[in-house]
Order: structure tokens, then sequence, then C-alpha cells
């Protein structure tokens, strides 16, 4: 996973007495959950008077947003930590935090390994750094790892973006995959009210966001821990109900969600995408192995036939969606045949985009515990041949898009080239084109140059595996 930074875009609503304090800075490593915790971090330390640093190496708070998904993101984090330890040594004011899944993993532990930390906090604490950085100025050394019942969001969630934001539906996760550390570190699920997610909602389309990407580990569990039964004796609060709540927030244009889960993904939830204008055709739907035995020994509570058909099912409502996916190679005992079953499902289905493992032993989970891991070796090998196949089942869906003319969103301009802008299709495709279009149809947006929140029709001119680029269109 990489690293990135999180630059705080506009202020949060300022408090009442705000004190002058120094710069921050939030590297956020691990997956959108802690991107948007990050936001909100970033939000709380804006509203405590801290102002966004332009250098790591010159911030007086420097906060650390972990993961702890795989071995190899949990040590680059030990890496980031080491230089700044060693500048806390020459500069004691220097305040250093260690946020997310590493943080909630190690609690106290990090404190003996990293003894320049200030405070270790889980992500279940993020809504309180205000608390916990007061209890640091006090001169503490702080660790938050406790189970928690997460407040209402008091800051809201931003994104770099100013266009698309995310919104937290429900926290934490109870499956218990075999291989997964999520649920030991985020904790068990707590889902928002409709409520709260639809005022949130309605917060951002004032601000102008365009596109909400609602977030949770497994989002098809949202509303399981809330009360309520409807008359024809169903769960009142499903992920189902909440989009039909909330997709008519005014000036939202996009709505999105994520991670989807095959074990609970309904037909109730594919009908409503296909009904519901603002529900893109996008669905990530992580199946992580084309084999049932090693689904099985995952403990993912599905078949590779299951999640076949909610695939057919989707492509019957909405032929053209996009499907993106997750995938582990080279889980303990995985045969070379079992492992080939993934390349056909990968090949069968056609993913437009996915992201690929190998497997990584994690700490207090069943699988790390197994006789039967593979080398490393094997690990290198079939990840590279699945990454291969990925690219190759990528480029073969990008091809539909040449010629066609598709709804961009545009997000800002390309960083390699400001004279193009950059935004995805409802589909998730990037796709790139230029800021003004041909003189006849200059910007393709009333004769100006398009901006960040356009909606702006673009033809499709080239295309690559994972981006598209485009001329605009009136
Ligand atoms: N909640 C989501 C994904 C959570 S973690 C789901 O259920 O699919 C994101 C991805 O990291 C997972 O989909 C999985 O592919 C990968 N992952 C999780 N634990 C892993 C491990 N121990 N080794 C390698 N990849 C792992
Ligand atoms: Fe991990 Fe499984 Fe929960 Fe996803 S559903 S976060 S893979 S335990
Ligand atoms: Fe990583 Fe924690 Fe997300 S372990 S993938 S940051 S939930």
């Amino acid at each position: 996973m990489n690293a990135t930074t999180t630059k705080a875009s506009a202020p949060a609503a300022a408090p009442q007495r705000q004190q002058q304090r120094g710069s921050y800075w939030i590297t956020t490593f691990g997956c959108q959950m802690n991107k948007a915790d990050s936001e909100r971090m970033a939000g709380i330390l804006e509203g405590m008077g801290f102002k966004p640093a332009s250098d790591e190496h010159r911030a007086d708070l420097v906060l650390y947003n972990t993961c702890t998904i795989r071995d190899n993101a949990e040590q680059k984090v030990y890496s980031y930590l080491g230089r700044q330890a060693q500048r806390k040594r020459a500069n004691p004011h220097l305040t250093l935090v260690v946020a997310g899944c590493v943080a909630q993993q190690e609690g106290a532990s990090l404190l003996r390994r990293v003894p320049e930390l200030d405070l270790v906090m889980g992500p279940q604490h993020a809504n309180r750094l205000d608390v916990l950085l007061t209890q640091v100025e006090n001169g503490q050394q702080v660790v938050a790892t406790g189970e928690h019942h997460i407040l209402e969001d008091i800051t809201t969630a931003r994104r770099d973006s100013q266009v698309c934001a995310w919104v937290n539906v429900i926290y934490g996760c109870n499956e218990r995959c075999t291989y997964c550390v999520v649920p030991s570190v985020r904790g068990a699920e707590q889902s928002r009210l409709p409520q709260a997610i639809r005022l949130e909602m309605e917060g951002l389309a004032a601000r102008g966001f365009k596109e909400i990407t609602l977030l949770g580990q497994n989002i098809d569990a949202y509303g399981r821990d809330l009360p309520g039964i409807t008359p024809e004796g169903r769960r009142q609060h499903t992920l189902t109900d909440l989009l039909h709540q909330v997709h008519d927030v005014e000036g939202i244009e996009r709505i999105r969600f994520a991670t989807s889960h095959p074990r609970y993904f309904t037909e109730r939830l594919i009908d409503a995408c296909a009904e519901l204008p603002k529900l893109c055709e996008h669905f990530h739907i992580p199946f992580q192995s084309g084999d049932d035995a090693v689904l099985k020994a995952m403990a993912r509570g599905y078949t590779v036939e299951r999640y076949r058909r909610i695939l057919e099912r989707i492509r019957h409502r909405m032929p053209d969606a996009a499907i993106s996916a997750d995938v582990i190679v080279a889980f303990p005992g995985e045969t070379d045949v079992q492992f080939r079953r993934t390349l056909t499902l990968i090949e069968e289905i056609g993913f437009d985009q996915v992201n690929t493992a190998a497997y990584s032993p994690r700490p207090g989970t069943p699988a790390a515990d197994w006789p039967d891991q593979l080398s490393e070796a094997v690990k290198v090998e079939r990840l590279q041949e699945l990454n291969a196949l990925v690219e190759r089942t990528a480029r073969e869906r990008s091809a539909r898009y040449l010629g066609r003319i598709e709804q961009v969103l545009v997000e800002g301009s390309n960083p390699r080239d400001p004279s193009q802008r950059m935004g995805r299709t409802r589909t998730n495709r990037l796709t790139f084109f230029p800021a003004s279009g041909p003189a006849k149809h200059p910007g393709g947006v009333g004769g100006r140059p398009s901006q960040p929140g356009d909606l702006v029709n673009v033809r499709i001119e080239q295309v690559r595996a994972f981006s598209l680029t485009g001329m605009p269109i009136s």
C-alpha cells in the first residue's frame, strides 16, 4: 500500500478559543478508512490552531496513520518512525504521533520500541485527537487503544480533492477471515445512523462536493447492529435502505460504496444500484481466491459459484458495470492447481482492476500458525504471473471505451501535465483530457476551460490498462 500525505484543504469550523500552535504533517498508509480518518484528524488539528507544514522534516507535529495489513506495510512505518525519532532527539519540541492499525496492534509496546513517541492511538480514537493531544501537552506519554464507542464525526471527513469525499457508514468488522488482522485492530462493527450519514452528505454537498463514497470494511454488514424490523419482518437498516435514504441529497451527483463482501451482497442491493441514477456502475467485490477449498480455509463464507452468480446478476442489470476485486496468492497450503483456478476466474470474469497481494502472516490470526506456509519464491512467482494477467484483462476491459463518449467528473489537473484535466468515468476509470477542447468546443463546458466539479462529456481516443485519454465535447 502506498503512503499518501494529507494536506488539509479548507479550515475546519473555527473553535471559540483558537490557540496558535505550530505546523503539522500527516502521512497516511493503508486503506480508505485510514485516509478518511486522516482527513478528520487534519480537521481536528486545524481546529486546534495547527497549520499544515510544507515539509515532513520541519513540522512541529508529525502523525503517521499506519497500516498493518501485511508485514511490509508495518515495516515501512518503522523506517519512517526511525527518522523522526532521530530528529526528536535533536529537537525535543517535536510531537510524534502514531495512529491507526499498527498503533492498535502494538499499543504500549510501540513506546518501548520507539521511546520518543508522544502518542499512540488506535483508529477508534481518531475523533478524540484533540483530547489526547491535550494530555500530551500536559506532559504525558499517551496510549489510547482501548475499545471505544466511536463518537459521531465532529469534523467533516474531507479529501484532498474538493470534489469527492468519503463518508464512513460502518466502522470495524465482525468477520473472521483467517488471514486478516482488521477485526482485531478496527474492533466490532458500529453502524452510524442513516440520519447522521445523510446530514454529513448534505453538509458536503453544501460545500461543493459532488461525489460521495460510502465506506465500510464490510459495507454489506451496514445496519446489522442497529435496532429495528420492518412490517415485512426484515431488518430495517440495510445498505440498500441506506442508499434509498441518501441518494437524493441535492448537489451530490455520484454515489459509490466500498468494500462489498460476496457473502452478504444481495439482489436487492444490485436492483437498487440499477434503479438509483446517482449510484455508479462500479463494484469493488474482493473474492480473494478462485478455489472453494482455499475460500473455506480463509473462512470467507461463499463459493466461487456464488461469486459468479453475483456478477452475472450485476451484468444482467448493468451490462457495462466495472468490477474490481482483491486477491491473495500463496495462502497457506494453496496448490498450483488452486492458484490456477484464481487465474481462470480472473480471465473468465474480465476484471477492470484487481488489487493483488501475496499472503503475509499476521500476528494473532489463525492462518499465521498453520504449518503449510509457502516459500517466498512461490509467492513472488505467483504474484508476477497474476499481475501480468490482471494487467492484460484490465487492458482488454479498457478497449471497450475507445470511441465512446463518457461522462467524466473533473477532480483536478493532471499532475504530470497541467494543461490536462483529470477525472473519473462513472465506472471509475481515470481519464485525462485537455482543459480546453478544440476551438469549436472550447472546454466542452459553456466555452470556458473545465473546472473541478464539472461533469464533462469526453470522447475517448486512447486507452491504457488503467487509464484513458480523450477530448471534451459539447
Ligand atoms: N474488508 C475487505 C478488505 C480488507 S483488507 C474484504 O473483506 O475484502 C484489504 C485487502 O488486503 C483484502 O481484500 C486482502 O486481499 C488483503 N489482505 C488482507 N490480509 C492479508 C494478508 N494477511 N496477506 C495478504 N493480503 C491480505
Ligand atoms: Fe478482513 Fe475479512 Fe473483515 Fe475484510 S471481511 S476486513 S478480509 S476479516
Ligand atoms: Fe490497513 Fe488498517 Fe486499513 S490494517 S488496510 S489501514 S483497516
